[in-house]
């Protein structure tokens, strides 16, 4: 089946940085997408080169077979965009707001009215349709700004962080609202700087960096490449640097270091018997209560 986004050799300059450096890559249909990458890393101009929203120097994008530019219009009515500013209106009401966008994207009547009150229910927002937007909180703000997104059934729904400044309760309502997205088929592109977001959401993950991918796929293929390792923590008093160089000596432990108040420990399968065997594990770490 062929991918719904293809982006291929994505470049832009601002003057002499060079904020996107050659981006590739493709989300198939029901796939959700990461690109993970901390404030500056290019994930919004990425992004909005993929929208059709920011020219690029060069590179191709296409979106369910159609090419995006700047220009085109075709390929854009299979996009949602859910920005990483609000882009909602704060004095109408969370359905006036729904209504207004969903007239943008060309819909009306009854299909509108039934699509607004499925997008209500999806993003957790149906007993609040009548207020005001300026009344909602912030995660309620974000919820809506993810439902406008979603109104007119995108193929590919872009998500540019949508959980920063929100609590830990709306963070996972918006989590749980993109986990069933992709269930019904809808490829995602999801940017973030939270491991445990991508961690949790995405099928793939691209690690972007100063404008490049520097590696990219399943959390197990990512894992496999740089290797996993079990930190454990130690915590006690006494003789802690004689007990961190004494743990440094076991078999699998990569890193030992004494704290304040304990033993911080790097080891390969932490919980394996091999890496503490029973005899040693006694006389090694005696000093140190777990
Ligand atoms: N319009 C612009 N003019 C000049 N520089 C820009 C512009 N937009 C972005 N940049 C620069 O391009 C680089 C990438 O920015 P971008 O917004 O794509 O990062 P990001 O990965 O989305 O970061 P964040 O997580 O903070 O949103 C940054 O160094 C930024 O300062
Ligand atoms: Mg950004």
């Amino acid at each position: 089946m062929s991918p719904i986004l293809q982006a291929t050799g994505l470049v832009k300059h601002f003057d002499e940085l060079k904020a996107v450096d050659g981006v590739s890559f493709e989300i198939g249909q029901g796939e959700t997408y990461g690109l993970l990458g901390p404030n500056g890393a290019g994930k919004t101009t990425s992004i909005s080169m993929i929208a059709g929203l920011l020219e690029g120097d060069a590179g191709d994008v296409t979106v369910n077979g159609e090419q995006i530019t700047t220009s085109s219009t075709k390929g854009k009515g299979s996009i949602g965009l859910v920005p990483q500013e609000l882009a909602i209106y704060p004095d109408l009401t969370g359905e006036e707001n729904l209504l207004f966008f969903g007239r943008l994207y060309g819909m009306s009547g009854s299909d509108l009215d039934s699509r607004t009150d499925e997008v209500l229910d999806v993003v957790g927002l149906a007993d609040r349709r009548d207020d005001l937007t300026k009344e909602y909180s912030g995660g309620m703000k974000r919820r809506l700004n993810i439902g406008i997104g979603l109104l007119h059934k995108p193929k590919l729904l872009i998500l540019d962080e949508p959980t920063v400044g929100v609590d830990p309760q709306s963070r996972n309502a918006i989590l749980e609202s993109v986990e069933s997205l992709s269930g019904e088929g809808m490829a995602v592109l999801y940017t973030t700087h939270y491991m445990e977001e991508a961690e949790r959401l995405c099928d793939r993950v691209a690690i972007i960096d100063e404008g490049k991918i520097k590696a990219e796929g399943t959390r197990r293929e990512l894992v496999s490449m740089v290797g996993q390792k079990d930190r454990v923590k130690l915590t006690g008093g006494g003789a802690l640097g004689s007990a961190a160089d004494s743990v440094l000596q076991l078999e699998g432990v990569t890193e030992a270091s004494a704290s304040d108040h304990g033993l911080h420990i790097l080891a390969v399968d932490a919980s394996s018997p091999r890496s503490f065997p029973e005899s040693r594990k006694q006389a090694q770490t005696s000093p140190v209560s777990r």
